[in-house]
């Protein structure tokens, strides 16, 4: 500890739980983007690297420790030129095709709607495919549905059935295009909503199958799109509620430390750039808030979800990788952004029904980064698997007791985060330190409850531009924390944890309320 401590003082009111933290919120994101499906999940059943039906064992087991709740897929952008039909059958038949949008790269469809659904069950997420609005047809739309979901002798059911899969999958989330104001097909908001009616029609629900439909919404804080859909998409609707054709609008939300010309390095970054990218980060808050006010004023009983269905932190490439892969190394600093992230979903648990990090696997932010046979856990990893108390726990909402804040260039930002929640008797804490020199204590004045069996680890490395590689794997990682300390008082107790800098605690507990 380098510097003179800080100190944060916070009420919990432990016997006024609040919304449920959806556990859709800490979602995850597979594109055919560089090596994120090839290498990184697929490797066919020939590999020598251990598989089952060609998808890694490796990286499903440590995914499993994450307890994904659902994984987005085939994009992105390249969900907007994917043709499903050509991702069944023989994998020596299918068809090839160019990803234009990643690389410029052939693509041969080996991974498909199976190899897909067959990775969702062996992570045991719930899948949430991306439909092609910007280059389909409604009607591939609407026998993809039928493909995944219908359980009779229908034409898509009969060619599941033929290509080995008799029983129908259980489909809930269900996007309808992606950017649509970009690369999904430079469409003007009005366009969208037109064609994105049409698509939604014919997705249907099947037998006891029923879509959570996720129209495509904004990138940052263009409200003017968020406006336009909740208008045209609740038109018409009569005494139906607003959610009647859309379940969901999602919205993206990238964080780098430059602009998109030069977004920054990975890992070789100065305090500038580190507090330029928290700060980025923390605007999070600002752009839920947005968007929310105007979904609440078309849609006051909230019936409509919002789903951030891309975000994460956007480097500049490694070097000697191909630009189109984007492919990044991921520090302590990645996984602060994902605890400031995990902040703000919190805030907004209400709203926010899902959310989707880019990408597991090898692209963006990932969880899990592989070169041959080998893995590297990241420290967005962990703070993911630090986070899992939180899934589907009510929010225990905290207060500040004193005014917190530090000035850094420029710059006001809070400077740790802590979150509470409650399930079944466990209490769940976590707590980040975004200063990266400066070691912080924070005071839990838990009020109305008493607590017992704490326990903690701690993610920091010994600065916050340290990550892992397969030479050093555990260079972040979580160990025992020893920082706790614990006053138990009349109707309550008081909890103070010292955080070191550039830090993420996890703490859990049994909860007795009074
Ligand atoms: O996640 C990478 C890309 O970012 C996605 O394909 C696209 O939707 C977004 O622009």
């Amino acid at each position: 500890m380098n510097a003179q401590q800080g100190t944060d003082e916070v009420v919990v009111n432990l016997d006024t739980p609040g919304p449920v933290i959806s556990r859709h919120i800490y979602g995850h994101f597979a594109e055919h983007l560089g090596r994120c499906i090839y290498e990184g999940f697929w490797v066919g059943e020939d590999s020598e690297i251990d598989n089952v039906d060609g998808i890694r064992s490796d990286v499903v087991a440590a995914l499993r420790g994450l307890k994904i709740p659902n994984l987005r897929w085939p994009g992105g952008c390249f969900a907007d030129e994917y043709h499903w039909m050509d991702g069944i059958g023989p994998r020596q038949d299918r068809p090839r095709m160019v990803n234009t949008h990643w690389g410029d790269v052939v693509e041969n469809n080996h991974f498909g709607t199976h190899e897909f659904m067959k990775l969702c069950e062996l992570l045991n997420t719930e899948p949430y495919i991306s439909a092609n609005v910007g280059s389909g047809t409604v009607r591939e739309t609407s026998e993809w549905v039928e493909y995944l979901t219908r359980g009779d002798d229908a034409p898509m059911s009969q060619l599941r059935s033929q290509h080995g899969q008799t029983e129908p999958w259980s489909v809930k989330f269900f996007g309808i295009g992606n950017e649509p104001w970009g690369c999904g097909g430079r469409m003007t908001a009005e366009q969208y909503v037109a064609l994105a009616r049409q698509h939604a029609t014919y997705a249907r629900d099947h037998g006891h199958n029923s879509l959570y439909r996720i129209a495509a919404g904004a990138s940052d804080d263009d409200y003017a799109w968020t406006e336009t859909l909740m208008k045209h998409l609740t038109q018409g609707l009569g005494d139906r509620a607003p959610s009647d054709i859309f379940q969901a609008i999602s919205f993206h939300f990238y964080t780098f430390s430059g602009g998109w010309a030069d977004k920054g390095h990975a890992t070789e970054f100065s305090r500038d750039e580190y507090w330029n990218t928290i700060a980025k980060a923390q605007q999070i808050t600002r752009i839920l808030r947005g968007h929310t006010a105007v979904m609440d004023a078309y849609d006051p009983h909230q019936t409509v979800g919002l789903a951030l269905d891309e975000w994460g932190t956007w480097w500049n490439v490694e070097e000697g990788t191909n630009p189109g892969f984007l492919y990044q190394q991921n520090t302590m600093r990645d996984a602060l952004v994902a605890a400031v992230h995990f902040d703000a979903f919190h805030h907004f648990a209400e709203r926010l029904t899902l959310a989707n990090i880019a990408q597991t696997v090898n692209v963006l932010q990932a969880m899990v980064l592989t070169d041959g046979a080998e893995l590297v856990l990241t420290p967005t990893y962990h703070v993911f698997e630090m986070s899992t108390g939180h899934h589907d726990a009510q929010r225990l909402d905290v207060r500040p007791r004193t005014p917190s804040g530090m000035t850094s260039p420029g710059k006001h930002t809070e400077h740790t985060k802590v979150n509470v929640s409650t399930k079944d008797g466990t209490l769940t804490i976590t707590a980040a330190n975004l200063d990266p020199d400066t070691a912080q204590e924070v005071t839990l004045d838990l009020r109305g409850g008493t607590i017992s069996g704490l326990r903690g680890r701690v993610l920091h490395g010994s600065d916050v531009s340290d990550h892992n590689t397969p030479q050093a794997p555990q260079a972040v990682a979580p160990t025992p924390y020893r920082g706790a300390t614990l006053v138990p008082y009349d109707r309550g107790a008081e909890l103070t944890l010292s955080l070191p800098p550039a830090s993420f605690v996890s703490l859990s507990a049994q909860l007795d309320s009074h």
